[in-house]
C-alpha cells in the first residue's frame, strides 16, 4: 500500500471540505463538528503519549456499566471528548462506553442535527503497558431533522446503515485518524509540529482474502462448534501453500482491525457460552468498524447478517463480530452453517 504523494498537503478539514460535494445536504456545520472531534484527539494523542509521565495511568475505583474496572484515562478520554463536543451547537445528543445513558447537550447550547457515539479509549486493558489504544466514533442524524430539542435514545439507537460518517484513531507510534463518510475509507496522520492530521492513504481497500486470523484463543473451549472448525482449517496447510494462516491478537480492537484492513484476513470477536452476544459493542464499537470496513470493500457479519443492518435495542448491546476480507468472513459464515451454529 504505498504512501500518497503528499506534494499537496491535504488537511482534514480541506479533505472533509471536498467531501461535502458529496454530501449537498452536509452544511459546514458537519466539517465544524469533525473539526471539534479532531481537537479532542489532538488532545486525547498528547495525553496518551504522555500517559507515563501525566499520572493518568492505573485504575480507579469505579466500575462501568459493563461492570468491568475502569482506568484513567478511560474516564479522561470520555470527559475531553464531551468538553470538546457540548457547546458547538452541532449535535443533539452524546452516548459513549463509559456513560450509562445519553449524554445531554448543556441546557445553554444549541441542539444540533447530529448524534455523536464513541467508545473514547478502546482497548483499555493495554494502557499500562503502552500498546496502541485508540478512539472509535460514529456520526448519525437525528431522525427529525427540523428538531431543537434533546436528542432521545431513538436518535442513538438507529441501525448501522444510517451512519453518516464513522472512524477511529490509533495512538500507536504515530496518531492516524482512520475515518469514512460513505466515500470510500481515508486515512489521516498526525503531525504534531504542525498540529495537523495530514492525508496519508486514500481510498483503502482491503485484499478480498488475507492470510492472517485475530481473534481471543484462550476462548476456544467456549466457541460454537463451527468457529472452532474454522479456526482449524485455517491451522491446517493446504496444497496451494495459501494455509496455514498466523494469528496476530492485539487485544485493542482499533490495532487488529488497521491491521485486517491493511493486510487483509478476518478479525473475529464470536458468541461463546460464557458470553451469548460476545463481547463487542454494537452501538460505538462493532457498527463504525463494520462500516469503515464495507467502505473499504470487506465484511462485516454477526456470523449470519450483515452488522449494520441490525436495530439496537439498547446502547450497550453487544454483539457477536466476524469482520475483514469478503471471502474469509464467508468462510466463516459457512463453517458456522455447517456445523449447525444457525
Ligand atoms: P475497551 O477497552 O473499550 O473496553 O475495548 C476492549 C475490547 C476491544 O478493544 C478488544 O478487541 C477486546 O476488548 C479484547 O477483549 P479480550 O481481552 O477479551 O480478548
Ligand atoms: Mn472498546
Ligand atoms: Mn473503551
Amino acid at each position: 500500500m504505498p504512501f500518497l504523494k503528499t506534494s499537496t498537503l491535504v488537511t482534514i478539514e480541506r479533505h472533509i471540505a471536498e467531501e461535502a460535494a458529496f454530501h449537498p445536504e452536509a452544511t459546514g456545520e458537519f466539517s465544524r463538528l469533525l473539526r471539534d472531534f479532531t481537537l479532542a484527539l489532538r488532545i486525547l494523542a498528547r495525553d496518551v503519549r504522555r500517559a507515563g509521565l501525566n499520572d493518568v495511568l492505573g485504575m480507579t475505583d469505579g466500575m462501568n456499566v459493563h461492570g468491568e474496572r475502569v482506568k484513567r484515562l478511560d474516564i479522561h478520554a470520555n470527559e475531553v471528548i464531551y468538553r470538546a463536543m457540548d457547546h458547538g451547537g452541532h449535535l443533539c445528543v452524546m452516548a459513549s462506553e463509559e456513560s450509562d445513558g445519553l449524554m445531554s447537550i448543556p441546557d445553554d447550547y444549541r441542539k444540533g442535527k447530529y448524534v455523536l457515539v464513541f467508545d473514547p479509549l478502546d482497548g483499555s486493558s493495554n494502557i499500562d503497558v503502552n500498546v496502541s489504544i485508540g478512539t472509535i466514533f460514529s456520526i448519525y442524524k437525528r431522525l427529525d431533522e427540523t428538531a431543537t430539542t434533546p436528542g432521545t435514545l431513538a436518535d442513538v439507537l438507529q441501525p448501522g446503515y444510517k451512519q453518516v460518517a464513522a472512524g477511529y484513531a490509533m495512538y500507536g507510534s504515530s496518531t492516524q485518524l482512520v475515518y469514512t463518510s460513505g466515500n470510500g475509507v481515508d486515512v489521516f496522520t498526525f503531525d504534531p509540529t504542525i498540529g495537523e492530521f495530514l492525508l496519508t492513504f486514500e481510498k483503502i481497500r482491503i485484499p478480498k482474502r488475507g492470510r492472517i486470523y485475530s481473534v481471543n484463543s484462550g476462548n476456544a473451549h467456549k466457541w460454537p462448534q463451527g468457529v472452532r472448525d474454522y479456526v482449524s482449517n485455517l491451522l491446517r496447510p493446504s496444497e496451494d501453500g495459501l494455509r496455514p494462516y498466523s494469528l496476530r491478537y492485539v487485544g485493542t480492537m482499533v490495532a487488529d482491525i488497521h491491521r485486517t484492513l491493511h493486510y487483509g484476513g478476518i478479525f473475529m470477536y464470536p458468541s461463546d457460552s460464557s458470553s451469548p452476544t460476545g463481547k463487542l459493542r454494537l452501538v460505538y464499537e462493532v457498527n463504525p468498524m463494520a462500516f469503515i470496513v464495507e467502505q473499504a470493500g470487506g465484511r462485516a457479519t454477526d456470523g449470519r447478517q450483515r452488522v449494520l443492518d441490525i436495530q439496537p435495542d439498547s446502547l450497550h448491546q453487544r454483539v457477536p463480530c466476524f469482520i475483514g476480507s469478503e471471502d474469509d468472513v464467508r468462510d466463516a459464515e459457512a463453517a458456522l452453517v455447517a456445523a449447525g451454529d444457525f
